[in-house]
């Protein structure tokens, strides 16, 4: 499945997930003296050939964070605009996703989203949920402390029904009532646009994801800039809070 993977990359250990926050759309369009939405236009673009470059490299999953909570309390022009690309998005892309094995997912509060949207990611996550080429789930509405608030509280109704018992919560558990139910976590992170920090994406996910972090602008995060990227990942050494790994005598 990877026989177009580029010779300096070791196909024995590729990251299984890959995560992007895909910052730096507002400034690229500065620079090219375009308005904002013409970055979050070219961002997708983007995106989409990130997805068939990982597809094509064998790697499995592949999730996107597309509109966080904290994103409403950008200009409406703005967040509409966003809203309208995502769902052009997706009715343009879908069958051809489809056609190439992409499982879609969307991982977030869904339900605040325009109405129209809610019903194509649906029906989206419903005809692709056969595909196994690779899973892509783009993150909408997503923030991480709410994800928790919101597993704490099914956790708290189910010990309130006598359902479960509060030595019952286990980290399985809270996994278990997260968005990302069944999803595992990020090996890489990777952020565009030279700010290192986390936005409140994924928190519980990426305890031991390795993060890589570079002043590349979203929109021409190519396919060399992903090489450099699995390049750096590739020689790390993850250790999972263990020592280096001994030969065994
Ligand atoms: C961050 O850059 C980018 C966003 C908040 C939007 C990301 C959305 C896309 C790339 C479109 C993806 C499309 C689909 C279909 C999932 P910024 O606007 O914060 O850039 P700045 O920091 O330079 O202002």
């Amino acid at each position: 499945m990877n026989s177009n993977l580029p010779i300096d990359l070791n196909s024995q250990n590729l990251p299984h997930h890959v995560a992007v926050i895909m910052d730096g759309n507002g400034r690229w369009a500065t620079q090219q003296k375009l308005p904002r939405i013409a970055g979050h236009r070219q961002g997708a673009r983007t995106l989409k050939e990130l997805l068939r470059c990982s597809k094509d490299w064998g790697i499995k999953i592949l999730t996107a964070y597309a509109f966080s909570t904290e994103n409403w309390r950008r200009p409406t022009e703005e967040v509409d605009f966003l809203m309208i690309l995502f769902e052009k998005m997706l009715r343009r892309e879908l069958e051809e996703m489809h056609r190439e094995g992409v499982r879609i997912n969307f991982v977030g509060d869904l339900s605040a989203l325009p109405k129209s949207l809610q019903n194509e990611m649906q029906r989206s996550m419903l005809e692709t949920s056969n595909n196994r080429d690779i899973q892509f789930n783009v993150a909408v509405n997503y923030g991480s402390r709410k994800e928790i608030v919101s597993a704490c509280r099914q956790l708290a109704e189910l010990v309130q029904k006598g359902e479960i018992k509060p030595e019952d919560i286990s980290e399985d558990l809270i996994e278990k009532n997260l968005y990302t139910v069944d999803i595992p976590a990020p090996d890489l992170l990777i952020r565009t646009s030279g700010e290192k920090r986390l936005s409140n994406f994924l928190l519980w996910q990426m305890a031991y994801t390795e993060m890589y972090f570079t002043d590349t602008l979203w929109p021409d995060f190519d396919q060399a800039a992903f090489q450099q990227a699995l390049i750096s990942y590739q020689n790390r050494e993850r250790r999972f809070g263990k020592v280096k790994a001994v030969l065994s005598a």
